[in-house]
């Protein structure tokens, strides 16, 4: 099983290193983007760990203006791969979700590698449905679905 929690400057290095695991060079961010979203005062970072105390997952959201409205916007997720299709995935959404319709947010948005089908799959699974396309939005070449979901 696992613990839930949020996530702190101090966990930084190891976030850092799995999101490097989950992610190709180039894909991946930078400690330097990494960091920003982390300090970031409307972002919701919370992490995963095993009963060992191994980071095993996380997730960081944030909050973003568009108009009048609030968005959330899932920046990234990231399951360690030894503990996908665990559900794990599924507990760090809902938590973030919950977070959000607490604050106040009725949707949620979030960007897809087209060619990353895993994660299309369990986005589809979680209720987000595509509502554009950006042309190579990873990378120059590799385009992103967004996908959204209306928080109940
Ligand atoms: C995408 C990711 C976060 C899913 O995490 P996870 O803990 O494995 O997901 P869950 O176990 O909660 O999956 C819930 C459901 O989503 C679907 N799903 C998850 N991963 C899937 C996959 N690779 N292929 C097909 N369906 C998948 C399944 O329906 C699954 O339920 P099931 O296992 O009972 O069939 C994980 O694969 C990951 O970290 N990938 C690398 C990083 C990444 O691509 N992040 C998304 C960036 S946009």
């Amino acid at each position: 099983m696992w613990t839930l929690r949020t996530a702190e400057r101090s966990d930084f290095d190891a976030l850092y290193q799995l999101d490097q695991q989950c992610f190709e060079p180039g894909i991946a961010y930078s400690r330097v983007e990494l960091m920003a979203f982390l300090s970031h005062p409307h972002s919701l970072s919370l992490l995963a760990e095993s009963t060992s105390g191994a980071l095993i997952g996380f997730i960081i959201a944030e909050v973003r203006r568009k108009g009048e409205m609030r968005i959330g916007h899932i920046v990234t997720i990231d399951v360690a791969e030894a503990m996908r299709r665990k559900g794990l995935g599924r507990a760090l959404m809902f938590a973030v979700e919950r977070r959000m319709r607490e604050v106040g947010i009725a949707r949620v948005r979030l960007e897809v590698a087209a060619d990353n089908l895993g994660a299309q799959a369990f986005y589809e699974e979680e209720a987000y449905e595509r509502i554009g396309r950006i042309q190579g939005y990873y990378l120059g070449r590799v385009d992103a679905f967004v996908m959204e979901k209306k928080l109940e």
